[in-house]
């Protein structure tokens, strides 16, 4: 009997109309990091956010270093940022020789608590050395309480810098993602909403901030006949044939939150009444995409750990992940400073992201839900 197929964490999602684009950035032969799909595809991505600016760059993570460079961090600057995240947050802030501050989570957001921010930050001037910069990120499809956020960086002067980058169509009252504070990046990698395969995108209303990056994402070419160089640079911007992607990806965004939200939703029908089994939870504020869906599991009253579960569902090839292991708790990031820190390390050691997929179908749920029952404590 053939196995059953494999049900992947959050696999790409193509709607067809990408080869055609493709196909035509081959006929044109603007082969190259430049060309008219880029061009198209800053523009259009940013009459979707409503925002006036978009460079189109290879990854989120290229994204969130140019936005380190552009708020001019230099070795031994501080930079608050949520803990609770991706390794990419806080690498930027290292390529740059900053020294990134972790922030907890709040339990009704799993985003950076804005009390905390708060509290760091009149650390931070008491001690007369403010950070150069905040990054929030807005985990899993949900946004942080910019309301508050944007408040706080404003009353310290601090530049806010938002990691948008799994967040991309989630929305914070009648606000996109990625429209708060100076700069948001976001990533078309693989298993994000919509992809370029690999690819990402830096937005601001502040015109200078994305000339300047586009000017740093392209070795930071000097305007002259020869090769001219002042200031060193990075070969950051996306290919032409990758943008064609993502022009065709993102007409389809729309029906992608659609999707994504259904999964969560025929999860939480069946899934929500268990003992033990809580969501992320959804803040008033916004619209979550639910990218993921994610939940945490207390052992104890479901009768099975996160690990017995992601494991059980692995042994039936389902693609479950354990939710990100806060920064703060890395080896890597040893002996920075963390303010708090146990919202994330106890979401972290209970937290499991379910296939989530926008291909997903109702049967494909049903499986997962399946196995995850099979454990449920009689
Ligand atoms: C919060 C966050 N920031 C940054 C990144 C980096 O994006 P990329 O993989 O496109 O470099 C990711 C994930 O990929 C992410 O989840």
């Amino acid at each position: 009997m053939a196995a059953n197929p494999r049900i992947y964490l959050s696999p790409p999602h193509m709607s067809g109309e990408e080869l055609d684009l493709v196909r035509d950035a081959f006929e044109s032969n603007w082969i190259a990091p430049l060309g008219p799909h880029v061009d198209a595809f800053e523009k259009e991505f940013a009459e979707y956010l409503h925002v006036d600016h978009a460079a189109a760059v290879s990854s989120g993570t290229a994204a969130l270093h140019l936005a380190m460079r552009l708020v001019d961090l230099s070795a031994g600057d501080e930079v608050l940022c949520s803990s609770f995240s991706f390794c990419a947050t806080a690498n930027a802030v290292l390529y740059q020789g900053g020294i990134p501050v972790f922030i907890d989570s709040n339990k009704s957001s799993w985003n950076m608590d804005p009390d905390l921010l708060q509290e760091e930050l009149e650390a931070c001037a008491e001690k007369g050395r403010l950070p150069k910069a905040v990054i929030s990120v807005d985990l899993y499809g949900q946004c942080a309480d910019y309301a508050r956020i944007e408040e706080i960086c404003k009353r310290f002067d601090v530049p806010l810098i938002e990691d948008a980058a799994e967040a991309l169509g989630a929305t914070y009252g009648d606000r996109r993602s990625g429209t708060f504070g100076a700069m948001a990046a976001f990533s078309f990698n693989g298993n994000k909403i919509i992809t370029t395969s690999g690819g990402g995108m830096l937005v601001s209303n502040d015109v200078r901030l994305i000339e300047q990056a586009r000017f740093l994402a392209t070795q930071a070419r000097d305007k002259a006949p020869h090769y001219q160089h002042s200031t060193i640079g990075y070969n950051y911007r996306l290919s032409n044939l990758l943008a064609a992607v993502g022009r065709a990806q993102l007409k389809v965004l729309p029906e992608r939150i659609v999707a994504r939200r259904r999964n969560f939703e025929q999860y939480k029908r069946l899934l929500g009444k268990m003992p033990g089994i809580h969501f992320m939870p959804e803040a008033q504020y916004g619209s979550c995409t639910r990218w993921l869906t994610c939940i945490t599991i207390d052992p104890e009253a479901f009768g099975a750990s996160r690990d017995e579960v992601r494991l059980a569902l692995e042994a039936e090839n389902i693609e479950a992940r354990p939710v990100w292991k806060p920064l703060h708790l890395q080896p890597v990031f040893q002996g920075f400073r963390s303010r708090g820190g146990e919202v994330a390390e106890d979401i972290f050691i209970h937290g499991l992201c379910l296939p989530s997929g926008s291909g997903l179908s109702e049967e494909d749920i049903n499986r997962v839900v399946k196995v995850v029952l099979t454990l449920l404590k009689r």
